[in-house]
């Protein structure tokens, strides 16, 4: 049976606008890029039973995570770069979600290539629209990633995350069958 549950931070502001794509089922392991302190990775921990991989980059904030890990036995912590997917694949397991928070320039481009490397069933991508062109209306820059996310998958939902957090949209793709 499904494990349907309120999210926090950007996966709580998605589904109290509204959005509905996140269903895990029980089991499901996920990959989390961008867990920073491990404040949204580990609630994920606590609601799930299935192997949370969280990935940061930081190494202050990785150091509170690896200590969020002490208390959660599925929660495993790698502190590295969400772009060199090769280096925490062997710690991957087979997935039912991508989730990535990442506001960097590139976010869209490394979302692409965990969703293209570690083919989940469904994927999320909180995009932060000033991180990739400060200059630029946020509508315009959510079109752009909602196209390049196609590469992906099929994208299945685009929502707003105005105004829990300011010019962000959640975008879904889903890749099976792709
Ligand atoms: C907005 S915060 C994430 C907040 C977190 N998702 C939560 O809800 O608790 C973004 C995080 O992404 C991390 N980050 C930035 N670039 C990264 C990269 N290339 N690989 C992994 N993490 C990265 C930052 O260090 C920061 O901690």
């Amino acid at each position: 049976m499904m494990q349907r549950m309120q999210g926090q931070g950007k996966l709580g502001a998605y589904q109290t606008n509204g959005g509905d794509a996140w269903d895990p089922e029980p089991g499901e392991n996920v990959l989390y890029l961008g867990a920073a302190e491990g404040a949204t990775a580990s609630w994920m921990c606590k609601q799930l039973d299935g192997t949370i991989v969280a990935v940061e980059k930081s190494p202050v904030a990785g150091l509170s995570l690896l200590r969020s890990a002490r208390e959660l036995d599925h929660l495993i912590p790698y502190i590295g770069d969400a772009r060199n997917t090769g280096s925490y694949a062997p710690f991957v397991p087979s997935l039912g979600f991508v989730y990535q928070d990442i506001a960097q320039r590139d976010q869209v481009d490394i979302f692409v290539k965990n969703v293209e490397r570690f083919s989940p069933r469904r994927a999320f991508l909180a995009v932060k629209a000033r991180s990739i062109a400060v200059e630029r209306d946020p509508k315009s820059v959510f079109e752009d990633a909602r196209e390049a996310v196609e590469e992906a998958g099929r994208v299945v939902d685009v929502v707003s995350l105005d105004p829990f957090h300011k010019d962000h949209a959640m975008i879904v793709v889903d890749t099976v069958g792709e």
